[in-house]
């Protein structure tokens, strides 16, 4: 499963690409507007730090003004992934874009006809966002596992890109499910890695070795 960083903090993007487990980034209006830059310098400077795509969401939301925006946003870099909503307008306009090869990132999906849509319209991505599922009292895993099933059913090429992940249980039944990609916050990518036994286990082992009084360098 790939790990997509989902954030426009540049500072955060490098630390985990320092991990070597970043696979891509993704954004969005209101992250760009948590970091306070302007949306084309941030986006090229974080197409820089990472090989892999990085959305870039359309703000526009008729087909013909999505289009333009879409041609802004792709100059950026190569890895730009141009974001739109599951919507009429963002389907027509992912087929459109996906037909030109440029890679499109569905967002906004809550539902699996939503996800089925997206893949008829030739998404490379699509983005069903559990956390706010969950927010509303439904289990945004089940959506996970529906889309999962219709995708593999049809054999769909679309990638299935968790969104809106919280916690580590959200990563860990992406994974048990067979998502693609989830995209998360960079701190809670980075605290997959924490377990109490862990560190009692180092502390252990250290305390053991000072008694050997030997050193490895
Ligand atoms: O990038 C979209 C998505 O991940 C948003 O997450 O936490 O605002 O629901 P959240």
């Amino acid at each position: 499963m790939k790990f997509f960083a989902d954030t426009a903090e540049i500072d955060d993007i490098k630390e985990l690409a320092a991990t070597g487990l970043l696979d891509g980034v993704t954004t969005n209006p209101s992250l760009i507007a948590k970091s306070g830059r302007n949306f084309m310098e941030v986006t090229k400077e974080i197409c820089g730090l990472t090989s892999g795509p990085v959305s870039a969401e359309v703000v526009a939301l008729d087909h013909e003004t999505m289009l333009k925006e879409a041609e802004v946003l792709r100059k950026i870099a190569d890895n730009v992934c141009i974001k739109v909503p599951l919507t009429i307008d963002g389907l027509k306009t992912c087929k459109a874009l996906t037909g030109e090869g440029t890679m499109v990132n569905v967002t906004l999906c809550f539902s699996a006809n939503q996800a089925l849509l997206a893949a008829k319209a030739g998404a490379t991505f699509v983005s069903p966002f559990v956390g706010r599922h969950d927010d509303n009292g439904v289990n945004g895993m089940e959506l996970i596992r529906d889309i999962r099933t219709i995708y593999d059913n049809y054999l769909f090429d679309t990638e299935i890109l968790v969104a809106s992940v919280r916690h580590a249980t959200h990563v860990l039944e992406s994974a048990l499910i067979g998502a693609d990609v989830m995209t998360a916050p960079p701190k809670v990518i980075m605290a997959l890695a924490n377990h109490v036994l862990t560190d009692k286990g180092i502390e252990g082992f250290l305390a053991d070795w000072a008694k050997t009084g030997q050193s490895i360098l």
